[in-house]
């Protein structure tokens, strides 16, 4: 239920209009009560006084004392007579009653007339208690319809805003199904008032909105499936680009040489017709053969070289079965397979990993990807006579029970963030001059790739580097490049 429901705001506006109009209409009942009171007990008063003064002349006349007294007691009944005086001028006799309701309001005095001569005069005292009180009466009714009255209002409107409410609940369940994605979700659409035209209205709407998004996510999954066509396109020109450029230059010296050599041939061969040559031409030209040979062999040597790597890349390499690996043996099984590369040098390698940690994976891949990672580190990372720690690391990831983490860290001389943006691109290497094809981390990016893992580095200049694996602990059935 909402915290500030219509009904209830709508009950408090009636309330208050309801309230304001009671006020109001009492109001107006009071002044014109009261002034109805205040005229009529006048109006009373000039009557009463008037046919007292002509009943009694007769009475006075006579000097009917009886009657007079009987007269001014019926009249002292009155309620709002709070006072009655009768007075006889010759004799000075009176005749008095009167019980005293409340104050006096008002007062009459009048002759009593005979022929025009007054024989005496009669006062009478009025007082406004008896109406006032009737008054409150009246309005202490008039208050009670009107509670009745807000009383029905407030029912009619809650037992009609009942049926309301059960729409409007339908319509924001409908709401809230759709806004959860379920893109089917109508409203419900009953009779032919302001709601259910609301509820056909968002119907057309939502109609539409599934269409667009039925539409929109067709769109997305085809210009997707057309980018990543593109991507591969684009790698694979990349990548036969980069090869072309590696290669050209092995292949360009060696065919320069050996045309040369090819020339030189045929020189020793027409001296040798011509019996020109001496032992010192064919000296010099068995020392030329020798190292044009030892050129072409490095640059055939060389082409070989990347194009293992590049056949590697287009394999994606995993090649062995899925299987159960404890990695903690496994990982020192790694590392002690490249101890005769790296013992020469001052580096200490160290794994560290759950003695009983276990995943199912596809072994050759992993030799490979920490194999590459080590003796990247242990290529790149230290100066040829400085020490350093590289320390292969593996648990399961702490946020996720169906993926492992694997890392391969260093304290050497760390990356720039220009150099840390290619390193996974193929052919991409500081140190080609040293014999680098900058395809070692292409093929660990292919491969973490194949597995359906992820890999990232993080280096600072003079800091190390860490790269960053994540892995399915079960690789995947049938892996194959994403
Ligand atoms: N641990 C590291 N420390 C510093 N630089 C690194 C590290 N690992 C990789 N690099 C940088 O990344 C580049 C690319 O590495 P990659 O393994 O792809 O090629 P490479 O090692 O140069 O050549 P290849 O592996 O083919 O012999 C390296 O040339 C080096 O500059
Ligand atoms: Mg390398």
């Amino acid at each position: 239920m909402a915290r500030h429901s219509i009904l209830t705001q709508i009950a408090r506006s009636a309330t208050a209009m309801v309230v304001l109009f009671a006020v109001i209409w009492t109001a107006g009942a009071v002044v014109w009560l009261y002034s109805n009171s205040v005229f009529g007990l006048d109006r009373h008063a000039d009557l009463e006084v008037r046919e007292l003064a002509a009943a009694l002349a007769p009475l006075v006349w006579n000097l009917d004392d009886q009657s007079i007294q009987a007269l001014v007691n019926t009249k002292a009944e009155d309620p709002e007579l709070v006072s009655i005086d009768v007075q006889e001028s010759s004799g000075g006799k009176r005749w008095t009653n009167g019980r005293p309701t409340g104050p006096e309001t008002t007062k009459r005095v009048a002759p009593i007339l005979v022929d025009g001569r007054a024989i005496g005069t009669i006062s009478l005292g009025l007082s406004l208690e008896p109406r006032l009180a009737e008054m409150v009466n009246q309005i202490a009714v008039l208050i009670a319809s009107q509670f009745l009255l807000l009383g029905i209002v407030l029912l009619s409107l809650t037992f009609s805003w009942r049926r309301v409410v059960s729409r409007l609940q339908a319509m924001v369940h409908s709401v809230d199904r759709f806004t959860r994605d379920q893109h089917d979700s109508r409203m419900p659409v009953v009779g032919d008032d302001e709601l259910s035209r609301l509820a056909l209205g968002f119907n057309a709407m939502a109609a539409r909105i599934q269409k667009n998004t039925l539409t929109m996510e067709r769109e997305i999954a085809e210009r997707t499936e057309k980018l990543m066509e593109a991507e591969k396109l684009a790698l694979v020109g990349s990548l036969v680009a980069g090869v072309a450029h590696e290669i050209n230059t092995p292949v360009g010296n060696s065919i320069t040489i050996t045309s040369w050599l090819a020339a030189r041939a045929k020189e020793i061969e027409e001296s040798l017709r011509n019996g020109e040559v001496t032992p010192e031409d064919l000296r010099s030209f068995l020392a030329d053969t020798e190292s044009s040979l030892g050129i072409v062999q490095s640059g055939l040597g060389r082409t070989s070289e990347l194009i293992q790597g590049f056949k590697v890349i287009g394999a994606s390499q995993v090649v062995d079965e899925r299987r159960l690996l404890w990695m903690s043996p496994f990982l020192n099984e790694v590392v002690s397979s490249l101890a005769p590369t790296l013992k020469p040098y001052p580096h200490r390698v160290s794994v560290d990993c759950p003695v009983d940690f276990v995943v199912e994976n596809h072994a050759g891949a992993l030799f490979q990807i920490v194999t590459n990672l080590v003796l990247n580190a242990h290529l790149h990372a230290f100066p040829p006579d400085g020490a350093g720690n590289i320390v292969v690391q593996s648990e399961v990831a702490p946020d996720d029970r169906e993926a492992f983490l694997l890392s391969v860290r260093d304290d050497g001389t760390g990356m720039d963030p220009g150099i840390q943006e290619k390193i996974f691109e193929p052919f991409f290497t500081t140190s080609r001059t040293r014999g680098g094809t900058g395809l070692g981390l292409s093929i660990v990016a292919s491969l973490v790739n194949t597995l359906g893992g992820t890999i990232e580095v993080h280096s600072r200049l003079g800091q190390g580097s860490v790269f960053d694996l994540r892995l399915p602990l079960v690789a995947p059935d049938q892996p194959s490049a994403h």
